[in-house]
Formats: C-alpha cells, structure tokens, sequence
C-alpha cells in the first residue's frame, strides 16, 4: 500500500478519535414529579413547558424587571428569596439556567436548604455573609463554610444542603445564579418537620434523638 493512502487512513483515524460523539440520553426532570399517562387528553404536563409559537415570541418573552426590589424579610427567618425562573420568565424554558435575588434582615439567614436540580453559585451585592454547604454522608458531612464581604463568590454543589446567614448589623444582599430552569427547593426544617400531612413524630423522634414532645412542638411551629 502507498505510503501516501496509509498516512491518509491514520489522519481518518484520528479524527473519528477526536470528532466529538452524540450522546442522546433521558432528559433530566424538570420538575419534582411527571406522571406519566397514556391519553394526552389526561395530561396537563410535558416535562418542563409547552413551547410558544417562535413567530410571536419578542423581547419580552426573556425579559424580567424588578431585581432592584427587596424581597421584605419581616418572616421568621429573616431573608426572602426573589426568584427569576421558567415559572415567570418563560424565555429560559429548556435552557438549564435560573437566577435568585436574596435579601437578609441583619442577622437574618436563608435556612439550610437544598435545590434537587441545580449547582448555585452566589455573590454578595451589599453586606457580609457566613455560607456554608456539607458533603454527603459518603464524604463524611464536612462542612465547608466561610464569610463572604462584597464582591465574594461561592459555589453550593447540587444537591447538598448549605445555608446562608447575615453576620452583619445591616441588611445584606446577594445574587446567585442556578444550573436549572426550575432548580427547586427543598427547605429542611419545613420539609421535615412541616410536612402535610406530620410524619410520625416517633419516626423523627428516633431519627433527631430527641423527645417526641420536641418533635411535636416543632411541628406545630411550621
Ligand atoms: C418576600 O417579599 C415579597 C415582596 O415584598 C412578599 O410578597 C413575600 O410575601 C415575601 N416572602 C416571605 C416569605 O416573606
């Protein structure tokens, strides 16, 4: 064989090593829930949204105003998240990517929670802020956590539980952006002990350790 149809089959080669390959795969839910049916007339939900006409969409379909506005922090925890997602900004429909204003009373804190679809990175607009996530129990349920000023970056892996608390005696704000159109949010405390209808408080009893005149009375709180 010519040395010249060699070389040319070994440049073949490597590029079917190099192309990049498809991959199709399920598409991650988009949602906590889709229960599939077998007649669409039974269906309200695809997984995700139902796309408009692209030959009416405008500016406005990626368009939301307002993150200039403060969330009021006058609850019991004492911070409010304003939440820019597929649910009131139709345009990231399919795009994976959401957006959150966090506003916090001083000494306010978004409470240990978790979202089931998204990775979170966050900056901190105006104040200081402890943050904080812990591993999974495989890794140990380390803690990572440090005190952000103005300017600072933090990530919060998907999926594990972190928090956010205002160290300081003035209100304070962040902005983080979210890996999913409808990121979710599970907040511990009220998932656990708010839950509808109440766990057993045996159940939580054993699993927190404690009385289950605790757990009682914490469900009555949320
Ligand atoms: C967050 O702020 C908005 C706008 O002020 C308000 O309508 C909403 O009730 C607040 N949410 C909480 C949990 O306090």
């Amino acid at each position: 064989m010519a040395m010249k149809s060699l070389t040319y089959f070994a440049v073949l080669y490597l590029l079917a090593l190099t192309l990049p390959l498809a991959i199709a795969s399920d598409p991650s839910p988009l949602q906590d829930f889709c229960v599939g049916v077998n007649t669409p007339a039974n269906g309200v939900f695809v997984n995700g949204k139902f796309c408009k006409d692209p030959m009416t969409v405008s500016a406005d379909d990626f368009y939301f105003p307002g993150l200039n506005i403060a969330g009021n922090v006058n609850n019991a925890v004492g911070s409010n998240v304003t939440t820019v997602n597929v649910n009131n900004l139709g345009g990231l429909n399919t795009f994976g990517i959401s957006l959150v204003r966090i506003d916090y009373a001083p000494n306010g804190q978004n409470p240990p929670h978790t979202h089931p679809r998204a990775t979170e990175i966050l900056v901190v607009q105006q104040g200081t802020l402890l943050v904080g996530f812990v591993s999974s129990n495989q890794d140990g349920n380390r803690l990572f956590a440090k005190t952000l000023k103005v300017g600072d970056v933090f990530v919060f892996p998907e999926g594990l539980i972190h928090f956010q608390f205002n160290l300081g005696h003035t209100p304070a704000v962040a902005i983080a952006a979210l890996s999913s159109q409808n990121a979710g949010v599970i907040t511990i405390a009220n998932t656990v002990f708010g839950s509808n209808p109440r766990i057993d408080p045996n159940v939580l009893a054993r699993a927190f350790q404690m009385d289950p005149n605790v757990v009682r009375d914490l469900q009555n709180r949320f």
